[in-house]
């Protein structure tokens, strides 16, 4: 595994917590060069003394497009190539959609569609070329969608509303440059244990505690590993979209 991804460069947003971060670690193990994108440089910093190598820091708010622009610039010209995106980065605030702060939506389309799309423009041309001349002749755009992107429930109405945006995006992307060798994947988790529930409102957390109560969540090292099983697959092979709940998960 330790030389799946040898000579190839990563870039993944959202890499200071959760998800990404173990994205990193798991892309990292299989010889990936890896930038890390996120606000807290801090966090980043220390994901960057683990990994060693020439892991890239990235502070970066991806809704400022000039500032996810440069990110996607800046690993390219570093590392002087980009092979795979995990555009990962985002943020789940449920609630009511009666009476919801409008600054809540706002938040969640910034960063769940308006980020992810202006890193995945600024990365293509860049995943198109590695896909061409690159050490795999492949290249890898996955995006972190969610269940909620493929099931609407009330209470998650603008959620469910960039997830599906993420999910369809993803696909009509993955038709587009499937010829030209960048798979376009999409990854639709169910409850994972990480930060993601902490920036809701604490009335709303309580009720999306109780839903999953019972429910064991996956690790985000189990959807971490999952993205660096589908980076690494062989040329011929790719694996469009991946609905992963934990197995207690019913809904
Ligand atoms: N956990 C779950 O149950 C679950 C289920 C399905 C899908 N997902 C999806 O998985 C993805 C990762 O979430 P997670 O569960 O790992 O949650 P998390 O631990 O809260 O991670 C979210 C990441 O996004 C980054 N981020 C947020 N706003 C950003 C911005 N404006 N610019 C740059 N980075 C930003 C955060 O970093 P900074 O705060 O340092 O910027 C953090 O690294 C999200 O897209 C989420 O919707 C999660």
């Amino acid at each position: 595994m330790a030389d799946q991804l040898n000579d190839t460069v990563a870039l993944v947003t959202g890499a200071s917590s959760g998800i990404g971060e173990a994205a990193a670690r798991d892309l990292a193990a299989r010889g990936a060069t890896i930038a890390l994108v996120a606000r807290r440089k801090d966090r980043l910093e220390a994901l960057a003394a683990e990994l060693g190598g020439r892991t890239l820091v990235i502070d970066a708010d991806i809704t400022d497009r000039s500032a996810a622009e440069a990110a996607v610039a800046r690993t390219a010209a570093e590392f002087g190539r980009l092979d795979t995106v995990v555009n990962n980065a985002g943020v789940m605030l449920l609630g009511p959609a009666v009476g919801a702060p409008l600054e809540e939506w706002e938040r969640m389309v910034d960063i769940n569609i308006k980020g992810l799309m202006y890193v995945a423009h600024a990365a293509l041309p860049h995943l198109l070329a590695a896909a061409e001349s690159g050490p795999r002749q492949v290249a890898d755009l996955v995006n972190i969608s969610s269940v909620a992107g493929r099931v609407a429930r009330a209470g998650s109405a603008v959620y469910n509303l960039t997830k599906f945006g993420v999910t369809a995006f993803s696909e009509s992307l993955r038709q587009e440059v499937a010829t030209r060798h960048v798979r376009v994947s999409v990854v639709e988790p169910g409850a994972v244990a990480t930060e993601l529930t902490t920036h809701m409102r604490a009335e709303v957390r309580e009720v999306a505690r109780a839903r999953f109560a019972d429910v064991e969540r996956l690790a985000a090292e189990d959807i971490g590993d999952l993205i660096g099983y589908i980076v690494s697959r062989p040329r011929r092979m790719a694996l469009n979209e991946i609905l992963v709940r934990p197995t207690n998960q019913a809904g």
